[in-house]
C-alpha cells in the first residue's frame, strides 16, 4: 500500500524534533491513526520522509505492540495482561475470548468484526481485570460481561 501524509503534517511533526529521525514514532502514530495499521509501504515512506534506514524503521514498528502491522478488526479488544489483572481474572478472560472468537492474540475474525491483543497495564490497576474495546475500558470485567458487551456490539 502505497501511503503518504500531506506536506503540512510533515513539517508540522519535523518541526518539533531537533533531527528528523526522532519524528519516527509520532510519524509511526499518525500513520497508524489515520489507517489502523502499518503496512510495508508505509514503512518505507516513513524511512524515505525522515532519512532512516528501512530496517530500522521496521525494527521499531515490530518492536512496539502499540503498532499493528496488519489491519484491525472494526472491534479491537485489549485484555491487559499486566501483573494485577492477571491475578485478578484477567488471564480467564483472555482463555475466554480466544475460544469465544476462535482467535489467538494478534488475530482478527474472518468477517473483521473482531481483533483480539494483549496490552500493558491500562491504568486501571486498581479495578482489575481490565479489558479496551474500541477504546472504552471496561473493569472490573468478567468473562459474562464480556460476552454481553461483544454480543450487543453491531
Ligand atoms: S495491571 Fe491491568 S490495568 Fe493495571
Amino acid at each position: 500500500m502505497n501511503f503518504q501524509l500531506s506536506e503540512e503534517e510533515v513539517q508540522q511533526i519535523l518541526a518539533r524534533y531537533p533531527h528528523p529521525s526522532a519524528a519516527l514514532l509520532p510519524m509511526l502514530r499518525l500513520i497508524q491513526g489515520r489507517i489502523g495499521y502499518i503496512p510495508p509501504g508505509a514503512e518505507v515512506y516513513a524511512a524515505e520522509t525522515l532519512g532512516v534506514d528501512p530496517v530500522r524503521v521496521h525494527e521499531v514498528v515490530t518492536f512496539y505492540s502499540a503498532f499493528r502491522e496488519k489491519p484491525a478488526g472494526r472491534y479491537l479488544i485489549l485484555v491487559c495482561e499486566s501483573i494485577s489483572c492477571s491475578l485478578s481474572g484477567g488471564e480467564n478472560i483472555l482463555s475466554f475470548l480466544k475460544d469465544y472468537l476462535k482467535l489467538d492474540v494478534g488475530e482478527t475474525t474472518e468477517d473483521r468484526r473482531f481483533t483480539l491483543e494483549t496490552t500493558e497495564c491500562l491504568a486501571q490497576c486498581e479495578r482489575s481485570p481490565a479489558v479496551m474495546i474500541n477504546g472504552e475500558i471496561h473493569a472490573p470485567a468478567t468473562p459474562d460481561e464480556v460476552e454481553k458487551i461483544l454480543s450487543e456490539l453491531a
